[in-house]
This record gives structure tokens, C-alpha cells and sequence, in this order.
């Protein structure tokens, strides 16, 4: 798809927010689908919501609505959820269990590797080989499952890689969703990604996560008495979980520099600690579940992990809270938040809603009304780039870069 970008791109002023355009206009919008959301890697799941073969959901990168299946020799497939008939969507509910997967329209069924099995009504000699369902890319790693739309994806084995060591211990296939929350965002998907590389926001905006966190402070405004308490839980924390091979991966205040947009980098994860006598990102730092995965203490920090263009979580000793990303639109973002526990903790007995929930749902909830009210404000005729703060909004900064490399890359 060709668009005029390159008029638009050459007006953007490095170290400035983006011209309007980039977030309300539907051909930008289209460019992305085609340049960042139809060529990575998306994340679309976890392992734990389809634990069996025949399992099933569905998700919606803008039109194009995917299939991702447990097969019967347990691998994990995508599919485009269209048939190969007259084009009928297939499954209409978000999730669910089949053996076969059946067109409701004339009930052509195929297999849960996409391949026609039987076609009723259609001449013996059609060649069923050549109307499988249309397949997309697909990788399980550590619990998280992702896919990619492109023709040829990047390789996904660097971020496996780097993700795997991290991931382990908190045992996401040893996982279960203990809720999920949809939330249809008012914003462009940039937005929700800018608001989501910096905590300049953070001291007015998220009372509860300041409180456990250090990310909020930078080398502007963090204090002798700030860093004191830093080198004071990383000391402790690089003692105790060294022997665990739990040490901390990121030791200041700020956030962790991400992405590498000079090297195309789409992920990243760190473990960092959480301010001294907090265990878990909850309302009061106590323990809100059982441990997960292979903490056999909860003083183990805090678990951060984010892939572009759609996926971030954070995860404390007894939970972890994924947030997933999908564009619906120029100025609209499907999100959708998952609180996951350990697989046997048991709802009433051993962890509440209403204990687990609070904490991300409120920080999340907050952040959506900053993209919904950024999004009305850049819409104005009034609204021109301004200046991003270099102590603060680095990672804005080196998200912009990235985006803007991906849309000027010929594909
Ligand atoms: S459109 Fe699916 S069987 Fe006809
Ligand atoms: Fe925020």
C-alpha cells in the first residue's frame, strides 16, 4: 500500500511528539496495519487459555479476525478465521472447544491445523489440499503464545532468547487467567504506547504505583535519600537472589531503555525491585495469591516484560498481569488486561478478586483516560509537536524512532 508518509514523516522533528496526522488519519492508520501490524510478532495469548487440544480463541488485529487453535498433537496453530468457501467467519465466539472446526454458512470442516477435510455438496474431484484455512505464523514460548501475520516474520529465536531466562521462573505455562478485562480505548494505538514508555505521568496520575515502585524518580528528581533506598533493596536483593538466579537486571531509578530502535529491538524484560517492604504490585504490597512459578520466596521484585507493537506485563512473586493491545481503528484501541495466578491457586480460597484486581486495574484505568483525553487534544486544530523531556521521556522518544524507521522501511 503506498500512501504519501514521506511528506508527513519529513515534518517530524526528531526529539518533538508527532504531527496530528500520525494519530487520527485513516490512511496512517492503514500504513501501520500494513508496515508494523502485519509484519512482526504479535502477542495473542497465553498457553493456559488453551490447555487442551481442540481449545480455541479468537482475536481481532483490526478486520482480520485469527483463530489460534491447540492442535491435536499439542502444537499451537493460527489461522485466519475465513472460510475458504464463500468467506463466511467461522468461530464467532471469543473461545470455546472443538474437535473440527465447521463452517456454520454450508458446514465445510476443517481439521485444527486449518486443512479442509470435508466439503458436502461440492464435485468429488475438488482438490481439498488447495482450500485449507489460510494460516498465520505461530510461536509458544515460556506460556505466552504469539503470532505474526507477515509472509515471513522476523526471526522470533533472539527475543526468545532474551525472554526465556527471565520468564522461567515466574512459570506463566504453570499459569491460569484469573480474569480478564476488555476495554475499548478511545486512542490511536501510539498513544497507549507513548503513555506507556514513561512515568513523567506517574506522580499525578497513579497514586498506587508510585508507592511500590522507583521507575517514577529520574536522574532529575531522585534524591540522596531516593538512591539511599535503592542501593539498599538492590544490595539485599542482588544477596539473597543471586543464589536463586532471581538478581536484578535493572538497578536505577527510570525506566529501562526501550526499544533499540537503531537495531529494531522488539523486546525486552527486567527484573527490578520493588520499593523496600512491598512483595506484589497490590494496594498494600502484601501477597494477594499463592507464589507462582519457581519463587519459593515473594521478596523477588517485580517482573517487567514488553514486545511491540502489543504487550506488556508485570509480574510480582504471586501474580502476573498481562496487557494486550489490538488496533481497531485510527483513534481506537482494543485492550484487554489479564490477571494471571498459579494454576492450582483456587478463587475464595486461596486469592479475591477484589485483592488481586485493584492495583493494575485502577493504574490501567487511569492510563486509558490520559490516551482518551491526549487523543481529543491532538485532534484540535490548535494541537502542534511538542517538546519531549530528555530525563523523562527517553523511551517516547526512542518508541517514536522505532515506529517512524518501521513506516519509512520499504516492506
Ligand atoms: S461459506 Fe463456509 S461453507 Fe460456505
Ligand atoms: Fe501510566
Amino acid at each position: 500500500m503506498q500512501i504519501a508518509i514521506e511528506p508527513l514523516i519529513s515534518r517530524c522533528r526528531p526529539g518533538w511528539s508527532l504531527p496530528g496526522k500520525f494519530y487520527s488519519d485513516e490512511e496512517v492508520y492503514r500504513h501501520d496495519l500494513a508496515r508494523v501490524w502485519r509484519t512482526g510478532w504479535l502477542f495473542a495469548g497465553h498457553s493456559c487459555e488453551i490447555p487442551k487440544a481442540g481449545d480455541y480463541f479468537t482475536l481481532a488485529v483490526d478486520t482480520d479476525s485469527i483463530i489460534v487453535a491447540r492442535g491435536d498433537d499439542g502444537s499451537v496453530h493460527g489461522l485466519h478465521n475465513v472460510c475458504r468457501h464463500r468467506g463466511s467467519m467461522i468461530c464467532t465466539e471469543p473461545a470455546g472447544h472443538v474437535t473440527r472446526l465447521v463452517c456454520p454458512y454450508h458446514q465445510w470442516t476443517y481439521g485444527l491445523d486449518g486443512c479442509l477435510l470435508a466439503c458436502r455438496g461440492m464435485p468429488d474431484d475438488l482438490d481439498k489440499t488447495q482450500f485449507g484455512l489460510v494460516r498465520v505464523h505461530a510461536r509458544e514460548a515460556e506460556g505466552l503464545i504469539f503470532i505474526s501475520l507477515a509472509q515471513n516474520p522476523p526471526p522470533f529465536e533472539p527475543g526468545l532468547e532474551t525472554l526465556s531466562p527471565l520468564l522461567r521462573p515466574q512459570g506463566f505455562n504453570r499459569a491460569k487467567v484469573a480474569k480478564v478485562v476488555d476495554y475499548l480505548v478511545e486512542a490511536n494505538w501510539k498513544l497507549v504506547w507513548e503513555n506507556n514508555r514513561e512515568c513523567y505521568h506517574c506522580n499525578f496520575n497513579h497514586p498506587q504505583y508510585i508507592k511500590a515502585n522507583f521507575d517514577h524518580y529520574n536522574a532529575d528528581d531522585a534524591t540522596p535519600r531516593i538512591r539511599e533506598a535503592i542501593n539498599t533493596v538492590v544490595a539485599r536483593s542482588e544477596q539473597k537472589w543471586a543464589e536463586a538466579d532471581l538478581a536484578p537486571t535493572h538497578k536505577q531509578t527510570g525506566m529501562t531503555l526501550f526499544p533499540d530502535a537503531e537495531n529494531n529491538i522488539w523486546f525486552s524484560a527486567n527484573r527490578t525491585p520493588l520499593v523496600e517492604g512491598w512483595v506484589s504490585e497490590s494496594m498494600d504490597g502484601r501477597r494477594v495469591a499463592p507464589l507462582m512459578g519457581d519463587y519459593r520466596d515473594a521478596d523477588v521484585g517485580t517482573l517487567r516484560i514488553r514486545t511491540l507493537p502489543n504487550f506488556w506485563n508485570h509480574s510480582s512473586c504471586d501474580h502476573g498481569v498481562s496487557t494486550r493491545l489490538l488496533p481497531a481503528g485510527p483513534q481506537r484501541t482494543a485492550v484487554r488486561v489479564y490477571w494471571l495466578v498459579d494454576e492450582k491457586a483456587v478463587e475464595g480460597r486461596d486469592y479475591e478478586l477484589a485483592r488481586l484486581m485493584p492495583f493494575w486495574q485502577l493504574t490501567s484505568e487511569q492510563d486509558w483516560r490520559i490516551c482518551e483525553r491526549q487523543q481529543r487534544g491532538v485532534n484540535s486544530s490548535a494541537y502542534q509537536p511538542g517538546p519531549y523531556s530528555t530525563f523523562k521521556e527517553y523511551n517516547v522518544d526512542g518508541f517514536v524512532r522505532w515506529y517512524l524507521q518501521k513506516v519509512k522501511r520499504d516492506a
